[in-house]
């Protein structure tokens, strides 16, 4: 459906200037300069004073503020803004079309949209730092602006394949590599595309990303297959990357015309789509979870130009490498010398792999560990601005600490805990200065996965919070704001998770079964997996004697999981893991101990007593206020655990299958639960008004 807006914006968000005989097209919308509703129609309208102004002969478009155009404006899809005349095909066909010369000027981040703009432009001209993607498929969609089918025929279709279907951005150097940046810009960006639209204004004709077959000729058909095949893995479960690979080779068979007509097919049927839906509301949800209700207005972050760490183990390391890697000085504190050099030399082993990868120069891991400070005692971290602790899991052990940094630290510093379930409160009461303590929970391995849970005591200090978020951003950490209950937000929804699963072993599902219920569903593994993964031993009383559960039977004869060659599975040397018929008999016989009787388990019980029961503690965190939002749970689950994207999180999954569902399915298994299971009042509301957890 075509609407056409009968209200025009009064003041566009475009404005244009005359330098010599070039126009310059400025676009001035904050903060990214979407390409919204205005800002297409005031490039459309610049592109015909251009065309009608017999001076000018040649046309810049350029961006204010911190990018280029990044992109259609996401908070119009839906709406009929989106598509309101002239939609971003028609203004980019309309750039094309002019037959005076466009010479975009890039800096920033040239994305999905404005990555098309800038392929409609004639020529394109970029600043080093400036970026270029096409990251469509992470909103579950594909450029729809002519991107599948101009990209390949500029750059060719293999690095067309990757930048569509991964949605990662490439940088300037690499654009002008592969033919998308004609001209480097050292210096002042507008001036120098001025200078180049002058180089360029004579020539003819015009260059037309549409119309060039040189890069796309001779195509091998093969080049596809073995692109999904490299990335099978990675796509599994999503629509969009197949649908970005089916368009880049549609672009490889048919004129342009044509295959911009099979883009757009492809484009709205993803659109309508419940994974676009998904993956969109977290994009949204992603950068809400930054803001933190209720805090002062004028509240400032305190300075942090030094972290200290305690623990040098697998969680202090990287935590430390976090700071490092953004250039942020750390002292790392363990209790003997032994430790430590085994946790330093861990943190080089990583940051060395990282650089045989080619992610990392030898210099940048020279420079990030020259950044460490390691050291035997806690007062070398009397000098930090946050101070993190990231010992095993005892309360007295972390009092203690804390008790102690209560004396070292300078006044002001931040005291924080990397505690995955302990009361930060009482952390904090064993200290003078509770307004300065924080949870800080890092996701292992902390130095690469994205989730950080900060945990808000009663006590912290507003300037406390906006300083750790504004930290986690800047050490590329996605933070979420959780309150003090045992397990946050995050270890909180496994518990029921995991306490069901195990009761599942024992009434007739095999790990095997409840694992593949999970990754079919789209998490990266399952629970026994993950297990296994973890470490089966992990929390366990180590005493072989004691058996109370199949995990301590396990434990018992050295199943400790992977790092045994055996756990819940089976492994090869190669920890290929097989079903293991010896714990299928653990199970058997602890079932019978304990008088379960074994029955067959369908995979959609599983669900209902692994998933929905998730759901449901989902809902008492938001009931109780231990999250600020139902998407901050969504975001706490797709980074931290990697609950599939493209089902939006546990409460944007819960939304799209209908609460009245999830509700009518925990009251068919509520029996079997037992006491283990109660009803969050919030769920049974919601599903009873027709409410939903997320909008
Ligand atoms: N539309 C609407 N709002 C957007 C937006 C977009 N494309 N991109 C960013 N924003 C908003 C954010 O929601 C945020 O709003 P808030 O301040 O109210 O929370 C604000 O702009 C700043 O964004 P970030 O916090 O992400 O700022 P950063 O500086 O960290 O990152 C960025 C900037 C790299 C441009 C990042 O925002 C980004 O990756 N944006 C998305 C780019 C994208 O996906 N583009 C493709 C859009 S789909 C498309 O173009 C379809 C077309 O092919 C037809």
């Amino acid at each position: 459906m075509t609407e056409v807006l009968d209200t025009p914006a009064t003041t566009s968000p475009i404005s244009t200037r005359k330098h010599g005989d070039v126009l310059i097209v400025l676009s001035n919308s904050p903060p990214v300069n979407a390409l919204g509703h205005a800002v297409r129609e005031g490039l459309v309208a610049a592109i015909e004073q251009a065309q009608g102004d017999d001076s000018v002969k040649a046309v810049v478009i350029a961006c204010e503020g911190q990018t280029f155009f990044a992109g259609a404006d996401v908070s119009e899809f839906g709406t009929p803004k989106a598509f309101a005349q002239p939609m971003l095909p028609q203004v980019v066909d309309i750039i094309e079309n002019s037959t005076k010369p466009v010479v975009a000027a890039v800096h920033g981040t040239a994305l999905g949209g404005g990555c098309e703009v800038a392929l409609a432009c004639h020529y394109r001209v970029a600043v080093p730092t400036a970026k270029f993607g096409t990251p469509e498929v992470k909103l579950g969609l594909l450029p729809g602006a002519g991107g599948t089918q101009r990209l390949p025929r500029v750059v060719g279709v293999k690095k067309a394949l990757e930048m569509c279907a991964t949605g990662n951005p490439i940088g300037a150097k690499a654009a002008f590599d592969c033919g998308l940046v004609d001209r480097l810009i050292e210096g002042d960006l507008i001036p120098h595309a001025v200078a180049y639209a002058e180089e360029v204004r004579d020539v003819t004709p015009l260059p037309k990303s549409s119309e060039r077959q040189d890069r796309i000729a001779d195509t091998d058909p093969g080049v596809f297959d073995a692109f999904r095949k490299d990335h099978g893995r990675k796509f599994r479960g999503f629509d969009a990357p197949e649908a970005n690979i089916q368009a880049v080779k549609v672009a490889t068979e048919k004129p342009y015309a044509e295959g911009v007509l099979d883009e757009r097919k492809l484009f709205m049927e993803l659109m309508s789509g419940t994974q676009a839906k998904a993956q969109q509301y977290f994009f949204f949800s992603e950068r809400k979870a930054a803001k933190i209700d209720g805090l002062p207005d004028d509240t400032r972050p305190r300075s942090i130009q030094k972290v200290g760490v305690i623990g040098a183990g697998t969680m202090g390391g990287g935590i430390s490498m976090n700071f490092l890697s953004a250039g942020i000085p750390v002292t790392i504190v363990e209790m003997a010398q032994d430790a430590l050099d085994r946790g330093t030399g861990v943190m080089r082993k990583n940051y060395e792999a990282t650089a045989a990868k080619g992610r990392m120069t030898a210099d940048q891991v020279e420079q990030a560990m020259g950044l460490l400070t390691p050291k035997l005692e806690l007062e070398a971290l009397a000098d930090c601005d946050l101070i993190i602790e990231a010992v095993y899991e005892n309360m007295d052990v972390k009092k203690e600490i804390f008790g102690k940094l209560d004396t070292i630290a300078k006044p002001g510093a931040i005291l924080a805990s990397n505690t995955s379930y302990l009361n930060i409160d009482e952390i904090a009461a064993s200290t003078s200065r509770p307004g300065d303590v924080v949870g800080m929970h890092f996701f292992s391995p902390a130095n690469i996965m994205k989730l950080l849970e900060v945990v808000r005591g009663a006590k912290t200090a507003p300037d406390v919070l906006v300083t750790v978020m504004g930290l986690a951003k800047k050490i590329k950490k996605v933070a979420v704001v959780a309150g003090v209950c045992h397990g946050f937000i995050g270890n909180r929804m496994l518990m029921p998770r995991q306490v069901e699963a195990t009761k599942l072993l024992l009434e007739g599902a095999s790990p095997e079964q409840i694992d593949r219920v999970h990754v079919e569903f789209g998490m990266p593994m399952g629970p026994f997996q993950m297990a296994d993964l973890a470490g089966v031993d992990i929390g366990w009383h180590r005493d072989p004697s004691r058996i109370e559960n199949v995990r301590d039977a396990l434990c018992a004869i050295d199943r400790w999981g992977q790092k045994k060659g055996a756990g819940f599975y089976d492994y090869d040397d190669k920890r290929r893991p097989s079903p293991s018929p010896k714990v299928q008999q653990i199970i058997e016989d602890f079932a019978a101990k304990e008088g379960v009787e074994r029955r067959e388990i369908s995979d959609q019980e599983i669900i209902e007593r692994t998933l929905y029961t998730m759901v449901n503690e989902g809902a008492k965190i938001l009931e109780e206020g231990m999250a600020q939002r139902a998407s901050d749970i969504d975001v706490v689950w797709v980074y931290g655990y990697g609950w599939p994207v493209y089902r939006g999180g546990p409460m944007f999954w819960a939304d799209t299958e209908g609460l009245p569902k999830i509700v009518e399915g925990l009251k068919r298994q509520e029996q079997r639960m037992g006491s283990d299971f109660s009803f969050s009042q919030l769920l049974l509301d919601k599903a009873e008004r027709g409410e939903k957890f997320t909008r």
